[in-house]
């Protein structure tokens, strides 16, 4: 894990009050920070009518819910020819999947990338789909496409997944462990969902594909429609006449012994075994060891200080929370970022796609890293973190030690000069 390194905002004094600018005709009390976003209690065309608000109360982790025309004349944000030449990128996580035979007896094959583009059948041949994980981090349109849903926590979002499937292609009945926006973005796909909680999947496939599915509902998707489906819905997609693209916007639900084990690591790396040493020394010493005729027998006071050492570690003020930051904002194992950018005067700025900057009341946690941030560099910082841009006057008006730091993260390839 990186070491982070301690900068500081400096604490500035409040900004002057500006007088409210009276507008005739309030659009919305509760505007989002980011303008991809619909207002938080408006209805919006996204959700069918619904606020994000409601949907929120109503869909999410719940229900799930058809919208059609929820982007009334999507366009794909790539083309089938650029999706395709993706599956040929080791940074690009990729996967080829076929079905063979009749429903119930078929066949499925997987294949993963990076893959010639020539692994891929004819687009004619029918049965087969490819589908391309993260696309947002590749594809401006896609990013755009993931900003709409930012009414959910950045913590939660995931990534925007893209399928292209020939005419019967898809990757069979199953459930997600998570929440899922399913976007048709051209051609048509026929999604049959239902409730099998405990339903068993077919053993020997290279996929987990339910055995036995049964639908309660089915619907045919045109470009632009979109059905979101709560974690735990089994679902199957078919493409219906070829040519049919999907995006899947998908959320992260970290585990429980997953968060655990990730925040223990780096309070562990964290613990400062300097700053109590008289107190409590920073090794076992046990001068009252009597002499023991059961050796092999863990030392009771050994697992004390064990116990001991572990709670004083979680004890720390806001060491959980810095480790939870970090760890949420930790980019996956095949981002890299481009460094090598400088910060101009009169420059706005914007966070790359691969970045990912979260907040809490005391610091910023920046692709895996944490800085302490008070008073106005932290109320821009989280400003950033909410709409994922700052404007030229913003960032003029930052102090010295927030300009330096903006300044060292657009080096670092993580913002963009805007
Ligand atoms: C697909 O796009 O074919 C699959 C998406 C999903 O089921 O989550
Ligand atoms: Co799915």
């Amino acid at each position: 894990m990186p070491k982070k390194p301690p900068t500081t905002s400096a604490a500035a004094p409040a900004a002057p009050r500006s007088t409210p600018r009276r507008r005739a005709a309030t659009v919305s009390r509760r505007p989002h920070p980011d303008a991809a976003v619909a207002p938080l209690d408006l209805p919006s065309e996204l959700l069918g009518g619904l606020s994000p608000e409601a949907f929120m109360r109503r869909h999410w982790q719940r229900k799930p819910l058809l919208v059609r025309q929820a982007l009334p004349g999507v366009q794909p944000p790539l083309s089938r020819a650029e999706l395709f030449a993706l599956v040929e990128r080791d940074d690009v996580e990729s996967r080829l999947i076929r079905r063979e035979g009749e429903p119930g007896q078929d066949a499925w094959q997987l294949r993963r990338g990076p893959m010639p583009r020539r692994a891929l059948p004819a687009a004619t041949k029918p049965g087969w789909t490819v589908l391309v994980q993260g696309l947002n981090l590749h594809v401006p349109a896609a990013e755009a496409m993931l900003d709409r849903f930012r009414f959910v926590p950045q913590a939660r979002l995931d990534d925007l997944m893209v399928s292209w499937a020939s005419d019967g292609g898809g990757v069979g009945p199953h459930f997600d462990s998570y929440d899922v926006f399913l976007i048709q973005v051209h051609g048509q796909r026929r999604w049959r969902i239902g409730r099998m909680p405990d339903a068993p999947l077919r053993p020997g496939l290279p996929l987990k594909i339910i055995d036995g599915f049964v639908a309660e509902q089915e619907w045919v998707l045109d470009a632009g429609d979109m059905l979101y489906l709560p974690p735990g819905w089994a679902h199957d997609g078919d493409a219906v006449g070829g040519d049919c693209m999907t995006c899947s916007v998908g959320f992260r639900s970290p585990g429980r012994s997953e968060l655990a084990r990730e925040t223990l690591l780096r309070l562990a790396d964290a613990v400062d075994d300097e700053a109590d040493a008289v107190a409590r020394p920073p090794v076992y010493r046990d001068p009252g060891q009597d002499a023991t005729a059961t050796p092999g027998r863990i030392p009771a006071a050994l697992h004390d200080y064990a116990q001991a050492a572990l709670s004083r570690a979680l004890a720390q003020p806001g060491a959980l929370a810095q480790a939870l930051g970090e760890y949420l904002s930790e980019p996956k194992a095949q981002i890299s970022f481009d460094p090598g950018r400088t910060l101009p005067e009169g420059c706005g700025v914007r966070l790359d796609p691969r970045s990912c900057l979260l907040y809490d009341d005391r610091r910023v946690y920046c692709n895996g890293e944490s800085w302490r941030a008070a008073g106005r560099d932290a109320r821009t910082l989280q400003a950033l973190a909410d709409a994922r841009v700052l404007d030229a006057r913003t960032v003029a008006q930052a102090s010295p030690e927030l300009r330096e730091l903006l300044t060292q993260w657009v080096e670092d390839g993580w913002l963009l000069p805007d």
